[in-house]
């Protein structure tokens, strides 16, 4: 008998998740585990590995064991993570050297001013990247761990370390030190990676000196990534999907083909594009990045990626530090319960404006209260925020890739917010679809697993699953949409330490 589930393992930078994926693409059941946060100093963020492994693990035991699963109900596993965090262990013991650098940590930021701060080093690593220089990415994280934990860069030069993202670690202990290796996506967002010969690049393991011996292996996101030799599952079962999260969200979402997008409100916002076999360079604060592609696809193929730090993230500090809701899910109901924020605006720049405006040094704002300004003004500003955020990024991304979006594919928490996917919506005029399906990220992670098995046959038939969207269509009037988005403007001007 054919097999019934895929196994998608989403380990997220907060929680770890296991979930069946059945043939019809909807998630059969899902395990979830929190792990602790670890915040050493400000500005800093860790893991310890061992706690982002046995979450995870003990996530996928839990969901087979609890649906009574045994070798011949599980296809293959994909796996799908958080991206950037960097992970060094010692290739004997299997023990990391150090907590995990996690993607918001900003320990390195000086460091990167430091190899990167002159203009044309910058650009000849963004040339080769795709992306812009920052700590975010895991160059630095992996440089600092060499430069600070004792005897790690000895280690390191005798070939005795392994790095890798949150993936190759998840491989590495799934397939007990049999397979160390990531994928093209996660590769790509190291800063260590050329994504036009899609190869680790000497120059820029020279400039960050990190030795090569350190690096996994970089396969296609759909293929073979061993099997599974780890008592959490059971032996044999093949890996084959990786994928970075936000770009395992964008194949999830069925983005194949060129101009296609999708945003993801999560903790920030991920707005990717599918550009197709053309890595196409921003010129308005970007990054370009390797989308996941399927099996049969001829060559590699890019993505431009813009992101907003604070999405979800704002509504929880508006629970938890301003204590002004109880719950986010009652905001929609808050912001409708006024016409209008009257003039109030929230530039939420708590650690700095990111892409378009890259402004590390700007802090949040709020302006235009007055002695009405009252707590639903404050919320509807929030969630307003968020989506005059998302609408700078989508105008960068049309002004990149000269393509017009016709419409915006939407997931992740926020996105049940009818609220805010209307107001998104009004703001950039164009159709929004949010797939019924909310869980695109493990969905992508498992397509790509199931389509290299034959599990899946094709992408069409990939879409062809995609259950009917929740449409939402542009309602304000244009004076209003352009008094809105200029009082936006002008908040922004306020926040900004330097002007364009
Ligand atoms: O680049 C960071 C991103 O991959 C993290 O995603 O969903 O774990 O917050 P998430």
């Amino acid at each position: 008998m054919s097999k019934t589930y895929v196994v998608a393992l989403d380990q997220g930078t907060t929680s770890s998740r296991a979930m069946l994926i059945d043939r019809e693409g909807r998630v059969a059941d899902v395990v979830q585990n929190p792990f602790p946060q670890i915040f050493p100093k400000p500005g800093w963020v860790e893991h310890d590995p061992r706690d982002i492994l046995s979450s995870q693990l003990g996530a996928l035991t839990e969901l087979l064991v609890s649906n009574d699963l045994g070798p011949r109900d599980i296809d293959s596993i994909g796996i799908t993570n958080q991206r950037e965090t960097t992970v060094v262990w010692n290739r004997e013991t299997g023990q990391p050297v150090a907590n995990a650098i996690v993607w918001q940590c900003r320990r390195t930021a000086p460091l990167v001013e430091e190899l990167c701060g002159v203009p044309e080093i910058a650009a000849e690593v963004t040339r080769r990247t795709g992306l812009v220089p920052d700590a975010y990415f895991s160059a630095s994280k992996i440089r600092w761990i060499l430069d600070n934990v004792p005897g790690a860069r000895e280690d390191a030069l005798q070939g005795k370390l392994a790095f890798g993202t949150v993936d190759s670690w998840l491989l590495w202990a799934l397939t007990q030190g049999e397979v160390h290796a990531t994928d093209v996506t996660n590769a790509s967002r190291t800063m260590l990676f050329n994504i036009h010969d899609m190869k680790w690049d000497p120059w820029l393991l020279d400039l960050f000196d990190i030795p090569a011996s350190m690096l996994p292996e970089v396969r296609p996101s759909s293929g073979d990534f061993g099997v599974t030799r780890n008592p959490a599952v059971f032996p044999g079962v093949p890996i084959r999907g990786i994928a970075g999260d936000q770009q395992a969200a964008l194949f999830g979402q069925c983005c194949f083909s060129p101009g296609q997008a999708k945003n993801t409100y999560g903790t920030g916002c991920f707005l990717l594009m599918n550009t197709g076999h053309e890595a196409c360079e921003s010129k308005n604060g970007l990054v370009t990045t390797v989308a996941a592609s399927a099996p049969d696809a001829k060559g590699p193929e890019y993505a431009l990626e813009g992101s907003v730090f604070m999405a979800g993230a704002l509504l929880q500090w508006l629970r938890d530090e301003m204590g002004l809701i109880d719950d986010v899910a009652d905001t929609c109901e808050i912001a409708r319960s006024v016409d209008s924020t009257e003039g109030v605006y929230i530039v939420p720049a708590f650690t700095g404006l990111g892409a378009p405006y890259w402004d590390a040094e700007a802090r949040g704002t709020v302006v235009g209260l007055t002695r009405g300004s009252t707590r639903a003004h404050f919320v509807r500003a929030a969630l307003e925020s968020l989506a005059y955020q998302v609408h700078d990024l989508v105008v960068a991304m049309e002004a990149d890739s000269g393509v017009k979006l016709s419409e915006l594919n939407v997931d992740g928490g926020a996105s049940k917010n009818d609220f805010l996917m209307q107001f998104q919506c009004d703001m950039l005029r164009t159709s929004l679809h949010r797939p019924q399906n909310a869980e695109t990220t493990a969905a992508g992670a498992a397509y790509l697993a199931g389509l290299s098995t034959g599990f899946w046959e094709s992408t069409d038939q990939l879409r062809g699953l995609r259950a009917t969207d929740d449409i939402y269509e542009p309602q304000m009037d244009h004076t209003r949409h352009a008094e809105l988005l200029e009082g936006w403007r002008r908040a922004v001007g306020h926040t900004k330490t330097k002007q364009d």
